[in-house]
């Protein structure tokens, strides 16, 4: 069977995409119920749609578009990715596994494919942790690592929760606890992304197959000083929690430099500030901090020099610190046979493929817990990624686009 894989229709629907964004373009800012999050949804919808696809989306807004199988009640095969993009992104992450999943669904239709299981796509809601500050939202539910009662609870830098955004934007979504899959709800799930990483590229490789996705831990941490005119407050009585801050973003990239492991990451991606006045000492501050390794043991050593230092300076610098663990995840380890059929499925099509671990993470973490997981990355300009310059190749996009139809075809026969 002959599939043919459109890269101009793909490339199109990323260029589209693109457009709807908080930012001008080259900038891609699509955050978690923004209305360019919306209207793209409302986009990928209307491709499911010319595919013929049934629609269901859940109550926190992860969508589903399935292609019908002739064994209706077999599990599905499922693949998908995320839409929505950090503040100041590229048009890549996450849009090449919803727009080449469709493509290949397209490709495998008209070759006159008929799939015995379903194939499903889904697009998951809020992989990003802009909003609340964890990422993975819909698929952490899916897959019944985060509890809804917890989820109803998470706040966003204005005080909104995600029970009041839903009430708002799903009206009628049903009760979160209804979003959980059972475990082998799908009998695989495959994802496409960039790699995000400097690998492939740099080895003239066609394909990653992933094996591991890092563990990623999230942290928030709050920290209340006293504010005060910035002439009339002496230096000895000051209890500025910016400074205070500052010295905790600074403990993070020591005890990411000192651990033992070469993979260990961490990073303070947010520090707010209050009042932001140039003449006020900072009363409050709120850091966010991303850390991060393929081995836990290592990720957990450095989280804890982390919790120690916040402690140590909190108390020298007299301002009350309040921490709150976001998220603690153990890595994911990839379904050998799934990977083994993902490289098996890249070598029929004549392309080149290593195995590869995956250091940022993915909706795939997660649905790794509910059934066998694999990804397929494919190689991104200089690894760069979570920057408008983030680009892939057409050429890379439809060779990951036709060896995901090929590993469908063969996972729905
Ligand atoms: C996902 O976007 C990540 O931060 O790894
Ligand atoms: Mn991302
Ligand atoms: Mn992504």
């Amino acid at each position: 069977m002959q599939i043919e894989i459109d890269s101009d229709r793909i490339q199109s629907g990323i260029d589209e995409l693109a457009e709807i964004s908080e930012a001008p373009p080259p900038i891609v800012t699509r955050v978690l119920f923004s209305k360019a999050d919306c209207q793209a949804r409302a986009f990928v919808q209307a491709r499911c749609s010319d595919l013929k696809l049934a629609f269901r989306e859940d109550a926190v807004g992860n969508v589903f578009a399935r292609w019908a199988g002739e064994d209706v009640d077999l599990p599905a095969v499922a693949t998908g990715s995320h839409i929505d993009a950090i503040p100041n992104a590229g048009k890549y992450d996450g849009v090449v596994g919803v727009l080449g999943a469709l493509e290949a669904i397209r490709g495998l239709q008209r070759a006159g494919f008929k799939p015995r299981r379903p194939i499903e796509l889904v697009i998951f809601t809020a992989e990003e942790p802009t909003r609340f500050g964890i990422g993975c939202l819909g698929s952490r539910l899916l897959g019944g690592v985060l509890m809804p009662e917890q989820a109803l609870q998470l706040t966003d830098s204005s005080g909104k929760r995600l029970s009041d955004w839903l009430g708002e934007i799903y009206p009628r979504a049903g009760d979160l606890r209804s979003v959980r899959l059972v475990p082998k709800y799908y009998s695989a799930f495959v994802e496409l992304h960039i790699e995000q990483g400097p690998l492939l590229e740099r080895q003239g490789i066609d394909l990653g197959v992933v094996e591991q996705i890092a563990a990623p831990a999230t942290l928030r941490v709050e920290l209340i000083g006293e504010g005060g005119h910035a002439g009339a407050v002496l230096m000895p009585d000051r209890r500025d929690a910016l400074l205070a801050g500052a010295e905790i973003a600074l403990a993070v990239e020591s005890a990411a430099k000192e651990s033992q492991s070469p993979d260990t990451v961490g990073t303070t991606g947010v520090f707010r500030i209050e009042p932001g006045a140039v003449n006020s000492v900072p009363y409050r501050a709120v850091l966010e901090i991303d850390l991060r390794d393929t081995q836990l043991s290592a990720r957990d050593v450095a989280l804890r020099r982390i919790r120690e230092n916040i402690s140590a300076v909190a108390h020298r610098r007299g301002v009350e610190a309040h921490l709150d663990v976001i998220n603690q995840d153990p890595p994911a380890v990839c379904d050998a046979a799934l990977v083994q059929a993902a490289l098996q499925a890249a070598a029929r099509v004549g392309f080149s493929a290593r195995r590869m671990v995956s250091r940022a993470y993915h909706d795939s973490l997660f649905m790794a817990q509910i059934c066998p997981t694999t990804m397929l990355f494919i190689p991104c300009r200089n690894g760069v990624s979570h920057r408008p310059d983030e680009y892939a190749s057409p050429e890379a996009i439809y060779k990951g686009t036709l060896v995901l139809a090929r590993l469908l075809e063969q996972l729905a026969s």
